[in-house]
């Protein structure tokens, strides 16, 4: 560390210190979720790039927790920093390893990560990071004060963020230099898997879809006191939707999708009854799984038989599956049993499946 650095780590390393470690990791976090909800391009660029920012930045503070550290070190045992701190630490780097490894395209699942994908071990470290960092700041407690919003703690603000776009801008353009797969991954970081090749997609989509035993030959279509059971082979329309898949599990193919738009099946059986016009489209699988959609949305979705011109697999989702461009893979519901129309909003619901 150069001398310049050292001379001045001591008096500035403390409270401003631990303050920016906590605002970035709970900046990672929240991005972190959010990098799963989002599914659209444009906001999912923004999210993923704070996401990588905010984690990254981290590393940036290192050397002033280092002096944080070293000072508590030199306390007498008692009051040194105890094994939860440690754990902490370890918990963080273990997390921002895996982040940048699934980044950069080791994607898994390796030996080493015990059959898990990168991104589940690193999602799952994070969840451990997210639950230490809140023990260990609550014996920690930092009253707010009034220098907190002075010009020279937002420049100070303003300098680490400026910092933390940085490393992360370096980062990409060293995936770009070199090549790594990294370089090439969708703006929500999923990996390219079975484009055009629905044999080739990963079946798993949200780790408690196992493949039904059940067969079904017809979709159940409800609303306004109504329901109507309507045969798949009716759905084997000729719509058609290039879209992406983009799974949590951290990769997507792009597939042209083929059957009914789901607005076209509602006028068709329940266009004469009476529906709310701020309603929802509940869709549920055989398996009981089921997410909620604005009914405004309809035109935009459809209920796929086939995918690449091929029927689908039964893991993908055979006889119907719910296909929602722009949305993740969470979204489309597999083995549709029923679609109803219901007064409930869509926000109304958990934002990830709780099935
Ligand atoms: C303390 C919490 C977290 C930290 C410190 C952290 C850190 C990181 C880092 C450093 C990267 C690599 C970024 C890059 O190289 O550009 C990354 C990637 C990623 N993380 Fe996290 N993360 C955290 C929590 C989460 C959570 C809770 C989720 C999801 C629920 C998540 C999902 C992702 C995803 C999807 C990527 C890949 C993004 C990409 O490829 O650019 N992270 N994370």
């Amino acid at each position: 560390m150069s001398p310049f650095l050292r001379a001045r780590l001591p008096e500035r390393a403390g409270r401003r210190t631990n303050l920016g470690l906590l605002g970035l990791s709970l900046a990672a976090g929240g991005t972190g979720v959010l990098a799963f909800g989002v599914g659209a391009p444009g906001p999912a660029r923004w999210v993923v790039a704070a996401h990588g920012a905010a984690g990254l930045g981290l590393l940036l503070l290192v050397p002033w927790k280092s002096v944080v550290v070293r000072r508590a070190a030199r306390r007498p045992l008692v009051a040194r920093a105890p094994v939860g701190a440690w754990a902490l630490a370890g918990l963080a780097v273990l997390t921002l390893l895996t982040g940048v490894l699934h980044s950069a395209g080791a994607t898994g699942p390796w030996p080493a990560t015990a059959g898990l994908p990168v991104l589940h071990l690193h999602v799952g470290l994070a969840v451990a990071t997210l639950v230490a960092l809140v023990a260990h700041a609550r014996g920690r407690r930092q009253r707010p004060r009034r220098t907190d919003l002075s010009r020279r703690s937002l420049l100070r603000t303003s300098a680490l963020v400026a910092g933390a776009a940085a490393v992360w801008g370096a980062g990409e353009g060293l995936l770009r230099l070199t090549g790594a797969p990294g370089a090439e991954r969708r703006v929500t970081g999923s990996f390219e898997r079975g484009t055009d090749d629905p044999a080739a997609m990963p079946v798993t989509q949200w780790f408690t879809d196992a493949v039904p035993a059940v067969d079904h030959d017809a979709v159940a279509i409800a609303g306004g006191g109504r329901v109507v059971r309507v045969p798949v082979a009716d759905l084997a329309g000729d719509d058609a939707v290039r879209a992406a898949l983009d799974c949590t599990g951290g990769w997507y193919a792009v597939q042209t999708w083929r059957g009914t738009r789901l607005d076209r099946v509602l006028a068709q059986h329940l266009g004469d009854v009476r529906l709310p016009d701020d309603g929802s489209i509940e869709v549920v699988s055989v398996t009981g799984y089921r997410r909620r959609l604005p009914l405004r949305d309809a035109a935009d979705l459809l209920l796929a038989t086939s995918a690449a011109g091929r029927p689908l697999s039964a893991g993908h989702g055979a006889p119907v599956r719910l296909v929602a461009p722009g949305r993740r893979g969470f979204w489309w519901v597999k083995w549709v049993a029923r679609i109803e129309v219901v007064d409930a909003p869509s926000w109304a619901q958990p934002p990830f499946p709780l099935q």
